[in-house]
């Protein structure tokens, strides 16, 4: 598989505080990749310097082989970069369709092309049955995978997911694990997904990133990092 995101020695400090302390990353197109650390680890930086939200205080980094270190968020999104944030950003007094729309409408999609864009969308996150309902009245899962839905509207090949299961029930968990599998295989789309629910991590069968103080502890199966003492005695052995 082709990379599709490479990182290279990305630093990021906050006055005296080394929030990414020369952090090598690689993503193939098509991979699901978990990150998983302690609060404070630096998860959440490493992916606002991936989107834009973040300026490095040093390091590269290349999407489709193309140097995006200083691109602004904007632009990141229009090349296929999506991110969600903890709180949805979704309309909640617009119908689960116009939310789709919007980000459609924000595309070069042709008119003639959008409401089938916006239906298969809308099938992808399985929300086709909520298509008339006020946002507002969503369940908390469903606004999570509305959010995902309007990434995939925009066109994203990257997702940028942080915790996307806080707050869910069992259930809702278990369908995004399912939701974002499927999307994966389907669209071949990469993603990249912060997480704390060790059942999730290990119902995804990704590979996992473990950080540490800002840096790269080890990287492997869940298997691999399920057995690892130092990622046992830092973050699994508390979790
Ligand atoms: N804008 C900021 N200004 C100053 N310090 C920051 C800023 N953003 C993050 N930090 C600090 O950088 C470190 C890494 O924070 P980050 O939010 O990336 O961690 P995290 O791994 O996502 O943690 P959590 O699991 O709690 O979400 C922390 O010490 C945090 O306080
Ligand atoms: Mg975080």
């Amino acid at each position: 598989m082709a990379e599709l995101l490479v990182i290279e020695g990305l630093t990021k400090r906050f006055r005296g505080l080394v929030a990414n302390n020369d952090v090598s990353f690689a993503l193939a197109a098509g991979e699901l990749r978990c990150i998983i650390g302690p609060n404070g680890a630096g998860k959440t930086t490493f992916i606002s310097m991936i989107s834009g939200h973040v300026v490095p205080t040093s390091g590269r980094i290349l999407f489709k082989s193309r140097d995006i270190t200083k691109l602004p968020v904007h632009l990141r999104a229009r090349i296929g970069i999506g991110r969600k944030f903890q709180t949805p950003t979704v309309f909640d007094n617009l119908s689960v369709y116009e939310n789709i729309e919007l980000a459609v409408l924000a595309t070069p999609t042709p008119s003639r092309g959008r409401h089938a864009r916006i239906m298969r969308t809308l099938d992808l996150v399985r929300l086709a049955e909520q298509s008339d309902r006020m946002v507002g009245a969503l369940a908390h899962g469903q606004r999570q995978w509305l959010e995902i839905g309007i990434l995939l509207a925009g066109e994203a090949q990257l997702l940028l997911l942080d915790e996307p299961t806080a707050g869910m029930t069992a259930e809702e968990t278990h369908s995004t694990g399912e939701l974002l599998r499927r999307l994966v295989r389907e669209l071949e789309l990469s993603a990249i997904i912060i997480e704390h629910d060790i059942n999730f991590i290990r119902d995804l069968k990704a590979p996992v990133t473990v950080l540490h103080l800002g840096r790269v502890l080890v990287e492997g199966s869940f298997a691999d990092i399920e057995r690892n003492e130092q990622v046992r005695s830092v973050y699994l052995g508390n979790a």
